[in-house]
């Protein structure tokens, strides 16, 4: 459609709508202060979608919509930097930052001058080119003078303005510099969702940082969560007076930076901040390796000028290392408590980072054929601010000659049956349900809250269960009861306990057949997977009797997880503990709720606030649900009644601005009462 032909009020209208988003974003990834929810957040972004679907003319490279536009790519093209990127020289201690600042003074020929000291923080540089406030180029470092051309994947970072915010100074063509990294926690949980999907874990946040931005997917890229931080400014044409106030600047323009910053006039008080940092590093979310040191006045970095690679107006104040070095004596295997085999490296005990490490996970085969280590090789060990300890290189020069690679063995060290690695899965498992290291981990399993919820059914129960021999596996609970008076005689127990447990366990029958589905243990079907498997497979016979491709064509299930589902009811000794499950009475059909389309519910939003006298939020959900209606979590436009209970708070005051219906708890009963008697 020719631009012409698009309506002013399309136009205005999707303009309005990139500006709210791009606030939006600025308030959510760069302040971390929202104020609006994720779905009137998503509102706003399918309504704008839906206008660029009907206009594709509207459609422009910076629009919210485009952050995950690009195609996969087979290499990146090469930029060259317009200003070199140097690296920094490194300072580890005082003595040598007093050194530098010497070394600025006397070539400053005394004049006054500041530091600006900053974190320098651990990931990946980049370089960010904007033109006309657009984002127009992302590139790595690379050599320093040329780099690999990232764009569509930075643009997937959202704290990455691709518009800035207003223009500041006239500040429309200028780069951007700093670091894309990953947060502990997000590289934590990252790696725990790789490892149980059978994927190769990163070995620390940097380089899952780099591994990440080097992918030719961008799509990849945008589900990882990578962050921001900028540190540089330059721009041509505009009068920048220090790098405090470039900071400034781009906070001004929508950049996220470090509020860690502070501008000192000796060299004492940057030491302190040095000192002040290496205490509280492992407080901040992410790694750090340093802080970095910086003459503050522009005109007298460039007096200071540039050596080699690096500028004199600058260094990098590093923090005492947590590498140390030591020799691998061996590699043993741990059996996880649902088969899982992890590689374990028995390590000469070594100091580092606080505290002496003799042992490290490897995760799995491939993580030490990555890493190129073999037995009895020294390796580097490494801590982050997680504190674990992760072997992550191997001094090459120390190998002895002779020395082999790794074999991975073909057995469980914990009960001798065979193991197995599944193909595209980094992890070998040991299948037998029966095996000792399993025996426990898989029963905990089970009567875990997300699973059958069986109370009383913790740890230290299924251990003492477990070792006096009353069960060895999840289907022998549902026979407990007829060892009661055993139990009754137990240490610890009595009456009450074991008739708490064993009423505990005759609840669980109750559960819907997607928790037992989940509970059974089922390689990589975790809670979600097993709701998704119990919508298109309704029954355990269904599922029993799919074949693969049946199990593949379900949006969701990949081969992965078919593989795993296939493989697990090909096991005798599985089938004959589901079967046992179905005799005690568990459900093994998905339960059809009704939900009804003739009630005045049918169709309509509620939001719930405040405390209802009658019932729990969770079961006024319930039966709204049950009659066709739907609840949301705040309120919007789109809301059609708010129930208001005791000490109802903002909700109802943005009910009342919005002028939507409120029912107090009176009228919702009356309401419901009368629709669920329909
Ligand atoms: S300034 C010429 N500031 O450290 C100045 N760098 O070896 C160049 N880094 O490649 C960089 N935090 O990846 C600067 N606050 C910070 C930093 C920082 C981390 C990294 C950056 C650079 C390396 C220098």
């Amino acid at each position: 459609m020719p631009p012409h032909s698009v309506p002013s009020s399309v136009v205005q209208r999707v303009e309005s709508l990139r500006r709210q988003l791009r606030e939006h974003d600025y308030r959510y990834y760069v302040l971390a202060q929202p104020t609006i929810s994720d779905e009137e957040y998503d509102r706003l972004m399918r309504e704008l979608l839906e206008l660029e679907k009907s206009y594709p003319s509207l459609v422009t490279p910076d629009s919210p919509t485009q952050r995950v536009g690009g195609q996969p790519t087979k290499e990146f093209p090469t930029v060259t930097h317009a200003v070199p990127m140097l690296s920094l020289s490194n300072a580890y201690t005082e003595e040598e930052v007093r050194d530098f600042d010497r070394r600025v003074r006397s070539l400053l020929g005394n004049e006054t001058f500041r530091y600006v000291c900053e974190l320098k923080f651990d990931g990946v540089a980049i370089s960010l080119v904007y033109r006309e406030g657009v984002l127009w180029c992302g590139a790595t470092r690379g050599d320093g003078v040329q780099g690999d051309d990232i764009t569509q994947n930075l643009k997937t970072i959202r704290s990455i303005p691709l518009r800035v915010i207003g223009s500041k100074k006239g500040l429309m063509n200028f780069e951007v510099r700093g670091e894309v990294f990953m947060e502990r926690e997000d590289f934590r949980r990252m790696n725990e969702e790789r490892e149980s999907a059978g994927e190769k874990p990163f070995i620390n946040p940097r380089n899952s940082a780099a591994g990440t931005l080097k992918l030719q997917d961008p799509k990849i890229v945008a589900s990882r969560p990578l962050k921001f931080v900028a540190y540089y400014l330059r721009a041509d044409g505009v009068a920048l007076k220090s790098h405090y106030e470039n900071l400034q600047l781009l906070k001004e323009l929508g950049f996220p930076v470090s509020p860690h910053i502070r501008r000192c006039s000796t060299v004492l008080d940057v030491i302190e901040f040095w000192k002040e940092w290496e205490e509280k590093r492992d407080a901040l979310p992410n790694d750090i390796d340093g802080v970095v040191v910086k003459v503050d006045s522009l005109a007298q970095q460039e007096r200071l000028g540039a050596i080699a690679k690096s500028p004199r107006w600058a260094i990098a104040f590093k923090f005492a290392s947590r590498k140390a070095t030591t020799r691998l004596k061996g590699i043993t295997l741990q059996v996880g408590r649902v088969g899982t085999i992890t590689p374990v490296a028995e390590l000469e005990p070594v100091f580092v980072g606080g505290t002496t490490v003799s042992r490290a996970t490897l995760h799995n085969e491939d993580y030490i054929r990555e890493l190129d280590i073999y037995p009895g090789d020294v390796v580097v060990v490494e801590k982050g601010g997680d504190v674990i300890p992760k072997v992550s290189g191997v001094v090459l020069e120390h190998r002895a000659s002779g020395s082999k690679p790794f074999a991975m063995p073909k057995t469980c060290p914990a009960c001798g049956s065979k193991i197995f690695r599944p193909a595209g899965e980094a992890n070998y498992y040991c299948e037998n349900g029966e095996c000792p290291a399993q025996i426990k981990g898989r029963i905990e399993h089970f009567a875990h809250r997300g699973a059958m919820d069986i109370e009383g059914l913790g740890e230290a129960v299924v251990d003492q269960l477990v070792e006096l021999g009353f069960i060895k596996n999840y289907a022998d609970l549902y026979e407990l009861h007829k060892k009661r008076d055993q139990l009754v005689d137990l240490e610890r127990w009595g009456e009450k306990s074991v008739e708490n447990l064993l009423n505990a366990i005759e609840k669980s029958k109750e559960k819907p057949f997607w928790r037992v589905l989940f509970a059974i243990g089922i390689r990589h079907v975790g809670a979600g997977m097993a709701q998704l498997v119990a919508a298109s497979f309704p029954s355990m016979k269904k599922l029993m009797e799919a074949t693969r491709e049946e199990l593949e064509s379900v949006q969701g299930i990949g081969p992965r997880i078919a593989e795993s589902i296939i493989r697990f009811f090909a096991d005798k000794h599985n089938r004959k503990l589901v079967e046992r499950l179905k005799k005690a009475g568990l459900k093994m059909e998905e339960q059809h709720i009704c939900v009804r389309t003739d009630t005045p519910f049918a169709g309509k939003t509620f939001v719930l606030t405040g405390t209802l006298s009658a019932m729990t939020r969770h079961e006024a959900k319930e039966r709204i649900e049950q009659l066709g209606g739907k609840v949301a979590s705040s309120v919007s436009s789109k809301t059609d009644y708010v129930v208001v209970g005791e000490e109802a708070g903002s909700k109802l005051t943005k009910a009342r601005e919005l002028g939507i219906e409120t029912l107090d708890e009176g009228r919702f009963l009356a309401l419901l009462g009368q629709a669920e008697n329909v």
